[in-house]
């Protein structure tokens, strides 16, 4: 992804998905972070954004330090304080010295950097042995692009359909009129392969199913409930 469609972009993305306004991140993603990360003292909050996952972090004690190369993002994210550190930096090259936290996190940036592995080598860099990683992905299986829920009239059928799930893809999408972010996509044992390559080893996963706030705004998924649009992992680095 182009640094300059974040810059474009922040002031969107913030006023959509941050500050409480977005029932997934309030009712799901700022929940599971808080629990999976709990025992760690020193995270680091990869492509932090505007700073929402740190702050809730930071909310138990830990010491939380932010890195995003979105100038955009980063300014509102120290206007929105809590304790939280922030500097700026890309995941392919992380400013940290190696084994410097017990914590990460990289929520839903991963999917939109291509090539995603060198991101993954540096966590895993700068991760101390026992450390804990969090992975926050649109589901890579079951949100493959061109997925979705089909109401067949004729056949009177409702299921949701699957879209071509191996192959890579890589698209500008239309997130919402206007706006375009380029969004990957690669099979889910690729993300868990790289990890362990790199001594991340998945112990706990979650494919929660749409929260209530999300399907009361866009009531079409209620139908699909039974299908989850986030996925966790959950990894610990290898002594
Ligand atoms: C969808 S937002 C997610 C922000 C935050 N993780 C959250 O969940 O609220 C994606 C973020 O990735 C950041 N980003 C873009 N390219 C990046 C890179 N090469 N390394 C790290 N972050 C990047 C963007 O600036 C943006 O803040």
């Amino acid at each position: 992804m182009s640094a300059d469609d974040w810059e474009t972009h922040a002031g969107w993305w913030q006023r959509h998905f941050t500050d409480g306004v977005d029932p997934e991140y309030e009712e799901q993603i700022l929940p599971l972070a808080e629990t999976h990360l709990a025992g760690a003292r020193q995270v680091l909050d990869v492509g932090c954004g505007e700073g929402q996952l740190s702050r809730r972090v930071a909310r138990r004690g830990a010491a939380v330090m932010g890195v995003d190369p979105t100038a955009g993002q980063l300014v509102t994210a120290a206007a929105r304080g809590g304790g939280v550190r922030y500097t700026r930096g890309a995941a392919e090259a992380l400013p940290f010295s190696t084994a410097s936290f017990d914590g990460a996190v990289i929520c839903l940036t991963l999917e939109h950097l291509d090539p995603f592995e060198p991101a993954v080598h540096e966590v895993a860099r700068v991760l101390a042995p026992g450390g804990v990683f969090c992975l926050f992905l649109n589901h890579p299986l079951l949100q493959a692009p061109g997925s979705g829920w089909i109401d067949d009239h004729i056949l009177e059928e409702q299921y949701w359909r699957v879209g071509p799930y191996l192959p890579d893809d890589v698209a500008m999408e239309e997130v919402s009129p206007g706006i375009r972010l380029p969004f990957m996509h690669r099979p889910l044992s690729r993300y868990i392969n790289v990890m362990a390559d790199r001594g991340l080893l998945v112990e706990h996963m979650d494919e929660p199913p749409p929260p209530p706030g999300f399907v009361a705004k866009a009531p079409e998924y209620a139908e699909a409930a039974t299908i989850p649009r986030l996925l966790l992992l959950r990894a610990r680095k290898h002594e």
